[in-house]
């Protein structure tokens, strides 16, 4: 199967030069072709260029008109916790009132609520509700996402999220990849014995999840109320003895030794870091673990925003996904992260929309396949409206700009189509 994508207003993040990820000043580049064209066979990139390049071919070939909307890859959104149960407003609204993430949690609240929520919901129960956001972000334009579970917090839950997470990952068009989450809270049962939670995470979860190879990575909550650097260490040996390789929480709520703990370890992320001062900048580069932000929790929960302005400056890459889950992100609208990047985190739209492509493609393991058009990777792309600039895009922050959704060479899902109203109707729209 062969589709061709014409009458594009521009292609953006088109690269043939086999970077992994775009760090510090590079940060700031985004390579595009105006008005160009692009090709598929079946699920893969097969060419691309300006459309005065367009070769001769066959009349039957499926055609796409995009009506000058700008064609990116999909956004690869690195850290979501989508697989959850039920929803947390009523914690929203205490939040409102004046009380913080950490006293909600101690309240029995945060995750040990959505554990509970999940221990009452059956299997097939869980898929139907994450299946809801997984079409929503797709619609958003997400083509591959990480999930992780952690609101289990017993074997037997975590190993039900972790199969949810399967089937996600085998029925939706989504690329996935899954991280094992056994660390992101004490349960109740463990409150007063955290090495014995430990011990359990260690002896029992991570065999159990490797026998069903159910997580390509292994993560924990490395942060002040949760697990300290010790215990992330520990669990992530064991994990490494089980070929899970980590991506971690670290430094959201205190400098934790997250950062330094996860790049000791070989982390492929380390992630959140609003606590990142001079030391962690230095234990991150040149590291090969990729700093990753997460501009919806400190939005959500109005806490401190990372440095990432100084982390480019001194030459780190940034990632920036979304962090979808119900306590402290409830959405996955990745067009919106991009927004709060340069909002809130002073990105350039350069440097905001190399974060979710490129670098959020490295924080999950994708690379090679996903992230840039670049020949010979998916063909996971999404077409904008009309747009006067790439800039548009994270300035028009509340307009849902991703049009039409192409996931493995097929459109997946599709809005209003490009149109124009003045004057009426007549070749408007896509063929
Ligand atoms: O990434 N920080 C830890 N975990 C999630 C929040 C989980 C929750 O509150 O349900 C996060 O923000
Ligand atoms: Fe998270």
């Amino acid at each position: 199967m062969s589709l061709l994508i014409h009458n594009t207003g521009m292609l953006v993040q088109t690269r043939e030069d086999n970077a992994a990820f775009t760090a510090g000043r590079e940060m700031a580049v985004l390579p595009v072709i105006e008005k160009g064209w692009l090709l598929i066979e079946d699920d893969i990139i097969a060419g691309y260029g300006p459309a005065d390049t367009l070769p001769g071919l066959s009349s039957a070939i499926t055609r796409l008109d995009a009506g000058g909307g700008y064609l990116f890859p999909a956004f690869c959104d690195s850290h979501t916790h989508l697989v959850y149960a039920g929803s947390r407003e009523k914690e929203y609204t205490d939040k409102i009132r004046g009380l913080s993430y950490e006293e909600i949690a101690k309240r029995g609240g945060g995750i040990l609520n959505s554990a509970k929520l999940l221990h009452g919901t059956t299997e097939e129960e869980l898929f139907r509700q994450s299946m809801e956001r997984v079409r929503e972000i797709i619609s958003f334009g997400t083509g591959a996402v990480e999930i992780k579970s952690g609101y289990g917090l017993t074997t037997e839950d975590e190993l039900k999220m972790l199969r949810v997470i399967k089937r996600i990952k085998e029925e939706s068009p989504l690329t996935v990849r899954s991280t094992f989450l056994g660390a992101h809270a004490v349960p109740a049962a463990y409150r007063d014995n955290r090495s014995g939670y430990v011990d359990l995470v260690v002896n029992e979860m991570i065999p159990a999840v490797a026998a069903e190879k159910l997580a390509d990575y292994i993560d924990v909550f490395c942060d002040r109320g949760f697990f300290t650097a010790e215990e992330t260490s520990r669990i992530l040996e064991a994990g490494a003895r089980f070929g899970m390789k980590p991506k971690i929480h670290a430094n959201e709520l205190d400098y934790s030794g997250g950062i330094q703990t996860g790049v000791r370890h070989g982390a492929l992320s380390v992630d959140h870091l609003e606590f990142t001062g001079d030391e962690e900048i230095a234990v991150l580069l040149g590291s090969g673990t990729m700093p990753t932000l997460l501009p919806g929790a400190a939005f959500f929960l109005g806490m401190t925003d990372p440095p990432a302005r100084k982390m480019i400056e001194a030459g780190l890459p940034l990632a920036m996904a979304s962090d979808y889950n119900p306590g402290s992100s409830p959405s996955g609208n990745m067009k919106l992260v991009v927004s709060m990047g340069c909002i809130r985190l002073r990105l350039l739209p350069e440097e905001a929309i190399n974060a979710v492509t490129i670098n959020g493609a490295y924080a999950m393991g994708l690379a090679e396949t996903h992230g840039t058009i670049t020949v010979g990777k998916k063909a996971n792309l999404f077409i904008t409206r009309n747009m006067p600039s790439y800039e548009y895009f994270p300035y028009a922050y509340g307009s849902n700009l991703v049009d039409t959704v192409i996931l493995n060479g097929e459109v997946v899902s599709q809005a209003l189509g490009n149109f124009v109203p003045h004057p009426p109707a007549g070749g408007s729209g896509r063929q």
